[in-house]
């Protein structure tokens, strides 16, 4: 654990000011409350913010960054706090902005296919929302039970349903953002097509705070659909697993979700969630959960049996069908919960590495090899038919001193490898504070020069969630 030594340079003038803003209520100097707000889901790591801000709407945003802007005054924007590569830490203090109370859902438009929402919502929530109109809102990151959707646009996520339906991005439309000028703007249309200008509202998704506090989100969302099928096959060796998958698309079929889990994974959630819903023999290696879903029942079941098929070629042992919808819960529910399991069993760092499907097989054999020559375990899992691999290592009986310091290069290698392999350091978890030391692996000086200058032109003076992505 570490914790920042704060240097605060909040007068009681400004104190007061933000409770004008905000209202008493809602401005928090507590210890327990600096303390809540002060990690998120990222590894041990905590620091401590000098305030906490919850403000309700655009307005009160805006009159709070141009305060911060003018004092230079660091502001964190938060969601639900489950980020994993620490984008929500106030690392240097200042001013934590929480986004909680903006978690209306404004509009459904069943007309166009479209919600407008704040970004406080959690991501579930709107997706039952929508679920009630018959409409589909696909990306469900494995913490959709309590992140928010704003977090979701920050960190452009993923999670299972991309490999068919894609990520965050592919759904975002328009934008109104608060830029730390205290400038309001909005970044798009609320259209299917743009091709007006830059596109801003891209430039946004995925930048994780760092360029303005997005307060209004228009996504599109497309017709639910009706059936869905899984089932869960073991396999005798986990590259093998890895080598079904390429094969499944290269065979014609596009499952709903096509996710990978290591031996030690499902034993770890198993113990974790205390259930014996899955038996695992001793020979099983990996897991492949495979869903498809559409609106006829026929055609998923064919998909299924060809899927089998295909799948045996790859010495799998018995495939699990999930019966009905509470054995799919069940599977779901295992497959969601790894991360949460495997924090709970040891200190771990994850990696969120991502490269093209094919070459899933030697990125999982070159990570366990580069475990090998630095001396540490990892279990690894995540989303195959993405090619985005979670690699989570474990610290169990590895010394402080290796943790600290050799580890890094070991990380390193894992990413030069991902970078030969023609991927990159993070599929769907982004850059934040921990990973930002890598970020030389994937871009060169030019490339960081513009990201930077971009920067500069949102955030001229550097005050909105400064030293993530990158210095
Ligand atoms: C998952 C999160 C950790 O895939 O991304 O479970
Ligand atoms: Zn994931």
């Amino acid at each position: 654990m570490s914790t920042t030594a704060n240097v605060s340079n909040l007068t009681a003038q400004l104190i007061e000011a933000f409770r004008q803003i905000v209202g008493r209520d809602y401005v928090l100097l507590d210890e327990e409350s600096l303390a809540h707000y002060a990690h998120d889901e990222t590894e041990d790591l905590h620091f401590l913010p000098d305030i906490v801000l919850k403000p309700s709407s655009a307005e009160q945003i805006s009159k709070i960054l141009v305060i911060c802007n003018r004092e230079g005054i660091h502001v964190t924007p938060r969601g639900a706090g489950t980020g994993l590569s620490g984008g929500a830490l106030p690392h240097l203090g200042g001013v934590l902005l929480s986004t909680e109370r903006l978690n209306r859902i404004i509009e459904i438009d069943e007309r166009n296919l479209q919600v407008t929402t704040e970004p406080g919502v959690i991501t579930e929530v709107l997706q039952n929302a929508v679920k009630e109109k018959k409409l589909f809102y696909p990306p469900d990151p494995s913490s959709r039970g309590s992140c928010f959707i704003g977090g979701n646009i920050a960190e452009n996520s993923g999670g299972p349903k991309a490999v068919k339906y894609g990520v965050v991005k592919d759904y975002v439309l328009n934008l109104e953002m608060v830029l730390p000028t205290g400038e309001i703007i909005w970044t798009g249309a609320n259209v299917l097509k743009n091709a007006t200008g830059y596109n801003l509202t891209q430039l946004v998704v995925g930048s994780e705070g760092t360029l303005g506090i997005v307060t209004r989100i228009v996504l599109r969302l497309i017709p639910l659909p009706v059936h869905d099928l899984l089932m869960l096959v073991p396999f005798q060796s986990a590259e093998k697993a890895c080598e079904a998958v390429s094969a499944i698309f290269r065979a014609g079929y596009t499952p709903s979700a096509m996710e990978f889990m290591e031996r030690d994974a499902l034993v770890w959630v198993s113990k974790f969630l205390d259930s014996s819903s899955v038996q695992i023999g001793d020979e099983v290696k990996a897991h492949l959960l495979i869903e498809v879903d559409g609106n006829d029942m026929e055609v998923l079941m064919r998909d299924m049996e060809g899927i089998g098929e295909i799948v045996q070629q790859f010495e799998c042992g018995d495939i699990l069908f999930a019966d009905d919808a509470q054995q799919k819960a069940e599977l779901w529910k295992m497959r969601r919960r790894v991360g949460e399991a495997v924090k709970s069993h040891s200190v771990y760092k994850e990696e969120d590495t991502v490269v093209p499907r094919a070459e899933l097989p030697v990125l999982l054999k070159g990570v366990k090899d580069i475990g090998n020559k630095y001396g540490f375990q990892s279990v690894c899992y995540g989303h195959a038919g993405d090619g985005n691999l979670h690699v989570n290592i474990i610290k169990g009986d590895l010394s402080d001193e290796a943790w600290n310091g050799s580890l890094k290069e070991g990380i390193r290698e894992i990413f030069l490898l991902v970078k030969a392999l023609g991927g990159t350091i993070s599929g769907e978890h982004g850059i934040g504070l921990v990973q930002k030391g890598y970020m030389d692996i994937i871009f060169d000086a030019t490339q960081m020069r513009l990201m930077r200058e971009i920067k500069r032109i949102f955030d001229p003076n550097n005050i909105l969630n400064a030293g993530k992505i990158f210095d």
